[in-house]
């Protein structure tokens, strides 16, 4: 019986004898083989297709790893060339289907074409190998054209989310210094346009690095264009050869940069290289969703996150998977978009976020239940804990009691998955991540780093390196040192918090740090609170996640005014609208709370046990260590008003 809500099952579940019959994976003598991991992960490695072989498989002078290193391999070769050669050329590479249901199919012959021809585009703009593109576009085939263009000249890519506000991406672009940015006019949004390219241009103003705009027409929205920036994709796209050779780029070149969240205000670009990067991508996206030729995949992530990167672009297409792709959101125009589109176009594979799962199910079973989901054979989970009864609706609702789950730990700095199962031969726990992938080494360490006992609670820790691993956070080694590699040496600190049960399986509770999860999106902190007291009536803001039913964690933020402004409910939303407008729509607080005072310590740090205790309606626990108890008193009356 599955007992949900405690950790103790006595019967998991497994894949069907059919799934398991036909399952790539079906062997569990994978995880001893891959205890020799350096020759596991060269073996795997040797799949793709290299122009010269590494010298060395790593060289960890910790924490700085060298994976393949000697080796010339190109990214978008591997997603493209090598798949032209014999049946795959007409195989379809993308299937898309737009917000408004326009539709659109990509052979790899047409997406090797399209990509060779936006390449030589970009060459012909002056950007040379090691230039940082930003890419800011809606969840279109371009945007795919536009990473696996960057890649074959090798030029790092930053993609940054089409829902980031315009500081936002100003932040971004002058921290990679980026010449060149690639947008649309606008993005679809629920019927609704989004202009991309208006908030290109806000972000502009403070730019000096950018040289050139390329705009996709996505939406006829009027725009400006400025004549000597601005060029038109349909316009360079015109007789351009599709010729271009790949450029033989080192292993350890950087594919890509894309940022993320962590305790301070600054996001980091997590930077991610090329060799070990595409071992590890194309080698989980094969075994953990278990990939045959005939699959129809569909990962729903935007390719502004990681699980866009490495799930929707640069893992199926070097396994030269066929990507079904979607512009809109699951509830328009109606709440069964989903449903309708596995069914029209077979899709095998489906993964998405918990997030996602808990609003199907509190719109109901009946939108899946108007469609035939048969098709479907493997289910995915990512981006937060995916609680028990989540879990059992996906499983029950969406994959018929017939599709396995791999509830798949890991995030953006891990580039790849680490902690999932394999779906032919791990039992699956819901609730679980269940256990490190073949190749990866992943404990549970208290503070001092001494592993911890099961079910104890301590954090999760990567204690060898990993081909897809980070590299650094770019342009700040220190950071990355002390952020990833302070605690222990020599092993990673994840800035999870989780415990593993007597079986050996992994159940993640969430972030240690300011990071506060919404949505399987990552918020910082400290990135709200900076927005707020951007605002001139804020003297002082605090922000904490709090639980939340749906999104798994919403942001409630204290707020303290400056002299001469005064509470009210308009004003609350002025300032929700100013974080929405300053980072993005993510980032919103769902509540904000204008106090007097913020509880504090004496040596001045906001206590923010204290405020999860209010904004979850808790009782109080220990305030000795306050400065002052009329913070608390003030708060408490918020809490009763
Ligand atoms: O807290 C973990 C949570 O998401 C964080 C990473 O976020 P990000 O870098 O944005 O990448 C999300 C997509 C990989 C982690 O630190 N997380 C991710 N997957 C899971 C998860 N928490 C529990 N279970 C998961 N399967």
């Amino acid at each position: 019986m599955i007992s949900t809500g405690t950790h103790s099952l006595q019967n998991g579940f497994n894949a069907s004898e059919e799934f398991k019959k036909k399952a790539l994976i079906s062997d569990p003598g994978i995880y001893e083989t891959a205890e020799d991991r350096l020759a596991f992960w060269a073996e795997r490695a040797a799949t793709l297709s290299w122009f010269k072989t590494w010298d060395t498989v790593l060289e960890w002078n910790p924490p700085f790893a060298k994976w393949f290193d000697g080796g010339k391999i190109n990214a978008a070769y591997n997603c493209l060339d090598r798949h032209l050669e014999g049946s795959r050329a007409d195989k379809k590479a993308i299937i898309f289907e737009g917000e408004n249901g326009d539709t659109r199919e990509l052979t790899y012959q047409e997406l090797y074409d399209e990509v060779c021809k936006f390449a030589n585009v970009l060459r012909t703009l002056g950007v040379k190998k090691g230039d940082v593109v930003t890419i800011y576009m809606p969840m279109i085939p371009e945007a795919v054209v536009a990473m696996l263009a960057c890649a074959r000249i090798g030029a790092p890519h930053s993609v940054v989310f089409g829902g980031f506000s315009p500081d936002a991406l100003r932040d971004r672009i002058n921290d990679a210094h980026s010449k060149i940015v690639i947008t649309a006019d606008g993005s679809y949004r629920r019927g609704k346009i989004l202009p991309l390219k208006e908030n290109v241009d806000e972000a502009l103003q403070n730019v000096t690095t950018v040289e050139k705009v390329i705009i996709v027409n996505r939406t006829g929205l009027d725009i400006n264009v400025c004549s000597e920036r601005d060029f038109w994709y349909h316009d360079v796209m015109k007789d351009v050869s599709p010729v271009c050779p790949a450029e033989e780029t080192d292993a350890e070149d950087i594919l890509f940069i894309l940022y993320t969240s962590g305790t301070t205000g600054k996001p980091k670009g997590v930077v991610h290289t090329t060799g070990g990067y595409l071992t590890g991508v194309a080698t989980t996206h094969e075994y953990i969703f278990d990939i045959k030729d005939d699959d129809v995949y569909w990962c729903t992530a935007d390719i502004g996150w990681i699980t866009g990167h490495s799930y929707l672009v640069y893992g199926p297409l070097t396994n030269g998977t066929t990507v079904f792709m979607f512009e809109g959101t699951p509830d328009y125009p109606e709440k069964d978009r989903y449903w309708e589109l596995v069914s029209k176009y077979g899709v095998t594979i489906l993964y998405t976020a918990p997030t996602a799962i808990r609003t199907f199910m509190k719109w109901g079973q009946h939108y899946p239940e108007k469609h035939n989901l048969s098709s479907l054979r493997l289910l995915g989970s990512v981006g937060e804990p995916i609680n028990p009864e989540a879990w059992m609706w996906y499983y029950n609702h969406i994959g018929g009691e017939r599709c396995p789950i791999v509830d798949t730990w890991w995030q953006t700095e891990t580039g790849m998955i680490m902690i999932t199962p394999l779906p032919g031969i791990t039992e699956m726990k819901p609730g679980s991540c269940t256990v490190p992938f073949p190749g990866i080494k992943a404990e549970i360490l208290n503070r001092s780093g001494q592993p911890v006992a099961h079910d104890e609670v301590g954090y999760v820790a990567i204690t060898e390196p990993w081909p897809a691993m980070l590299r650094t956070i770019y342009g700040d080694d220190k950071r990355y040192k002390d952020t990833y590699w302070g605690n222990w040496p020599g092993r990673y600190f994840a800035g999870d918090g989780a415990k593993v049960d007597g079986d050996g399986y992994f159940w993640i509770i969430g972030r240690v740090d300011d990071v506060i999860n919404v949505s399987g999106h990552r918020i910082g902190t400290a990135e709200v609170e900076s927005a707020l007291v951007e605002h001139s009536a804020v003297a002082e803001a605090a922000c904490i996640g709090k639980n939340h039913d749906v999104k798994g964690q919403a942001i409630a933020a204290f707020v303290t005014l400056r002299e001469g402004y005064v509470a009210s409910d308009i004003l609350v939303q002025e300032l929700k609208n100013h974080v929405a407008a300053k980072i993005g729509a993510i980032a919103r607080p769902d509540e904000i709370h204008l106090t007097p005072e913020l509880p504090k310590t004496r040596s001045g740090k906001i206590i923010r046990r204290i405020l999860r205790d209010i904004a979850e309606g808790r009782p109080i626990g220990d305030t000795t260590t306050l400065a002052d108890e009329s913070a608390v008193i003030a708060l408490q009356s918020i809490k009763n008003s």
